[in-house]
């Protein structure tokens, strides 16, 4: 079937974190949510007739995940990123978060150092503080619009042996990268020559834009593999981070067993029902909708890059290379931080998520959300266009 995600649908009164928590969080009614990772679109049909069936039938009992729901996930980890993986391997937890604090609890000691890759998702910074461990900082290098690891530096933090894990980010939120193979062999030889355990978030791992390809840390060696958990989540393929459900995977037997006793410790062997049936069904028959999504996204990243190189020529697109989520370079507008901020809120009506919260390099960016119908996406940079000309009228910078 065909798939229309220009069709603008309210998701006012949902107990939606973006929609209806804007208001609380950013102050104003007002204000377009442009924020947090997930998207404006309903999920593929047959995960709503899925979800639509196993409620009619009005009984939801203690529920495991069968070996179908494994199946279907197996099968699109190989079709899409030819990784074969097995049954035994995987380890499900309520999202990926979840994981990755069980991963520190389980594999690190309070005050342990954790490398983290900024500008990286702020909650890597919260989970290994809100659980005693130190962040060791190897920030990203930005060259010519594009982001790399510094592996000078991160030779000398390895070098300390308080640091005993790195979090990476693969691909990586907020800028957008899909790291090659070749990267990713350069920093997995580096931490299994130190003993650091990767734990590599692959929640953006199937949104790739045309050019790149995903390259999954773990199946680049076995190895790699024996020294990594790799944590997936079908959240943001699908639109379904609302269900709270993740699929980590640990090929190595020792690893698994520890991580394995942690799920037991907190009692988190069973599942949630629709999860359950959820995640089956949109790895199973998902894919139809997931190849229309991207097409789409794609015109999406087409249409704000051209907005913003013909209309708001201070702002500069770094290009992602997968993600719906794009990173702004605004230091053309010569604003500090928190004048960032009160701009795009308080003058644009906009929320996104401002670049000094994704930590050190993050100053003077800020991240948009682009999985919205095209028509929302226009009417949020009109809304900044107008608030740039406005404010460069004021300090005489140009003429109308
Ligand atoms: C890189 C990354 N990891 C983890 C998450 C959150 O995953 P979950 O909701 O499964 O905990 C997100 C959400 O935006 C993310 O971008």
């Amino acid at each position: 079937m065909i798939y229309d995600f220009n069709q603008v649908i309210n998701r006012y009164n949902t107990n939606s974190v973006k929609w209806d928590k804007t208001e609380k969080l950013f102050g104003d009614k007002d204000i377009l949510p442009m924020w947090i990772a997930d998207m404006d679109f309903a999920c593929p049909k047959p995960v709503i007739n899925a979800i639509k069936e196993r409620t009619e039938h009005g009984i939801f009992g203690y529920t495991f995940r069968s070996k179908n729901y494994f199946e279907a996930f197996m099968n699109w980890v190989e079709r899409r990123h030819d990784w074969s993986i097995k049954k035994q391997w995987i380890r499900c937890t309520p999202g990926i978060m979840t994981a990755l604090s069980i991963a520190i609890q389980t594999f690190t000691n309070e005050r342990d150092k954790i490398i983290i890759q900024t500008p990286v998702y702020t909650p890597f910074t919260e989970v290994i503080e809100k659980n005693n461990r130190k962040i060791e900082l190897n920030p990203l290098k930005l060259n010519n619009e594009k982001y790399e690891m510094d592996y000078e530096n991160l030779e000398k933090v390895v070098a300390n042996t308080d640091v005993k894990m790195i979090i990476l980010c693969n691909p990586h939120n907020p800028v957008g990268r899909v790291w090659s193979r070749e990267e990713l062999t350069k920093m997995g030889q580096i931490c299994m020559e130190n003993d650091v355990l990767v734990i590599s978030d692959e929640a953006h791992m199937d949104i790739v834009h045309k050019g790149s390809t995903h390259t999954p840390f773990a199946s680049i060696s076995e190895a790699f593999a024996d020294n990594s958990i790799t944590c997936t989540a079908p959240s943001k393929t699908f639109n379904l981070a609302g269900v709270q459900m993740a699929n980590n995977i640990i090929p190595n037997k020792e690893l698994r067993n520890s991580f394995t006793n942690m799920i037991d410790r907190l009692y988190l062997g069973l599942s949630n029902t629709f999860g359950v049936t959820t995640v089956e069904n949109a790895y199973r028959y998902g894919g139809e909708w997931f190849d229309q999504f991207l097409d789409y996204l794609e015109g999406n990243l087409i249409f704000l890059t051209e907005f913003i190189e013909t209309n708001l020529k201070e702002i500069k697109v770094i290009p992602p290379e997968g993600t719906y989520l794009v990173w702004l370079d605004c230091r053309g507008l010569g604003m500090d931080a928190k004048d960032l901020e009160d701009f795009l809120q308080k003058k644009a009506k906009i929320a996104f998520d401002e670049g000094y919260t994704f930590g050190e390099g993050g100053e003077g960016f800020t991240r948009v959300n682009i999985a919205c119908p095209r028509h929302i996406l226009e009417e949020g940079l009109r809304r900044i266009e107008k608030a740039v000309n406005e404010s460069l009228i004021r300090v005489g910078r140009k003429t109308q």
